[in-house]
């Protein structure tokens, strides 16, 4: 069967797929729509499945739009349709169906993967990965029943799930493999302050440890770490993604963990595919070669870019500040800009025991800004990093991003 609907075809319904559509019609272009979502469901947010959904369990809409949004604007959604391979010499998709469907641009959203946990037992009743909204219901139920939960990386997943875990009562310990929480996200000097924090609220945390296997007999009982034995009647983990770029990668495009784009996301083997979000390799203004970012803003914004580019034939190249946050238990944790482990990092308390900032430099130029609880000072430093206005160390000396930002206004007001 071959449907010939040339158009865009957008394979991938997240957060960043959405963000093509959504903006294509709203940049006013009038051709075919198509997009593919292979999970049962209306696109739908991620974020807060791993930060309410378990709490509120079945209640929770996390819809980005009803379904009239897309009749509307003449968007054919093909909810539960997967795209299994692509003939970019055709300009087809093709699908599990196995439809062959034609593009004139092809946009891939495809998201990311959980890594699978790599020992034995992984497969027992009771050890649970985070991606879907069905994972977030199948965990929110298991919550409600079990005492004792380990979850495995102490990453954002891992830490928003051990304090959702602890809020229901269970007892949660945290089982790191890399020497401190966090380690590809956040400092190690607002880690350790972030760790207190999580360890006041009675969450037991093991960095530095190996999980070697889970064990039981049909379900998880117990995982068997390099620091011993831990009881276990749910195991959680999230210990990374990686990129869907099997597509991509099968059908001869350049791939490197990620489908690899140029500044405007155009894949470098085919003008004719983009890539946007998780899944998209891409050169950046904040970062020396090619980086691969993994958050809503990032998802959002590339998607648009997109949309436009094609829609209005407003070729642009992608410069938006990345941010990112993080609410695990009473901590919100923002990070606005790229660190690298080289920048020099200082701590700045807020002024409640509960906001602490850490501004990383490179050079002597501010660079990224991390907040605990702090959002303001989150905000001011976005804007200041969007301006592209240099900010040095100096310039911070005894105050706040905050507190310099309403002085900076107030000279230009006044001149
Ligand atoms: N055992 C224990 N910990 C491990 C192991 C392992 N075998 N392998 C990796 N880890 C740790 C890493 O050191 C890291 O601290 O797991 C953590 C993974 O953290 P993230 O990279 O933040 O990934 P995750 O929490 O799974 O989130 C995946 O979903 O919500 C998004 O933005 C989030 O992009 C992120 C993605």
């Amino acid at each position: 069967m071959t449907s010939t609907a040339a158009g865009v075809v957008v394979v991938g319904g997240g957060q960043a797929g959405f963000s093509v559509v959504s903006t294509l019609r709203a940049s006013g272009y009038d051709g075919p729509v198509t997009v593919f979502a292979a999970e049962p469901h209306l696109p739908y947010q991620r974020p807060p499945l791993s930060k309410k959904a378990h709490v509120e369990a079945d209640g929770i809409r996390v819809e980005l739009v009803p379904e009239t949004f897309y009749r509307e604007r003449d968007i054919e959604l093909r909810i539960g349709d997967a795209v299994v391979a692509l003939d970019t010499a055709a300009a087809t998709v093709v699908t599990r169906a196995g439809e062959h469907f034609s593009y004139g641009h092809l946009v891939l959203a495809t998201g990311a993967r959980n890594r699978p946990l790599p020992v034995p037992g992984a497969d027992l009743a009771g050890v649970h990965a985070l991606r879907s909204f069905d994972d977030a219901l199948t965990i929110g139920r298991a919550l409600a029943t079990v005492r004792t939960v380990v979850v495995v990386g102490g990453g954002f997943i891992g830490l928003e799930l051990a304090r959702v875990a602890r809020a229901r009562g269970a007892d949660v310990t945290v089982v790191e493999l890399a020497d401190r929480l966090l380690s590809r996200a956040v400092s190690a000097q607002l880690e350790a302050r972030l760790r207190e924090r999580h360890e006041r609220a009675g969450v037991r945390i093991l960095t530095g440890t190996a999980v070697q296997a889970l064990q039981g007999s049909g379900r998880v009982e117990r995982v068997a770490t390099s620091q011993g034995v831990l009881p276990a009647d749910l195991v959680v983990y999230g210990i990374g993604a990686v990129p869907r770029d099997e597509l991509a990668r099968e059908a001869g495009l350049a791939v490197q963990d990620g489908v690899v784009v140029d500044e405007q996301l155009r894949s470098v083997s085919d003008p004719r595919v983009s890539a946007v979000g998780d899944c998209a390799r891409h050169p950046h203004p904040h970062a020396d070669g090619l980086v691969r970012l993994e958050s809503v803003q990032n998802a959002i914004d590339q998607g648009a870019l997109v949309g436009r580019r094609i829609a209005a034939g407003s070729p642009a190249p992608y410069e938006s500040l990345p941010w990112f946050w993080s609410d695990q238990g009473d901590v919100k944790l923002q990070i606005v800009g790229l660190r690298s482990a080289s920048d020099e990092v200082r701590l700045v308390p807020g002024d409640s025991p509960e906001r602490l900032a850490a501004y990383a430099f490179r050079d002597d130029r501010l660079v990224a800004v991390e907040t605990l609880n702090w959002p303001a000072e989150h905000l001011a430093a976005r804007r200041l990093l969007e301006r592209g206005t240099p900010v040095s160390n100096g310039d911070l000396a005894g105050t706040t991003l905050g507190a310099l930002a309403r002085a900076r206004r107030a000279v230009e007001v006044r001149t």
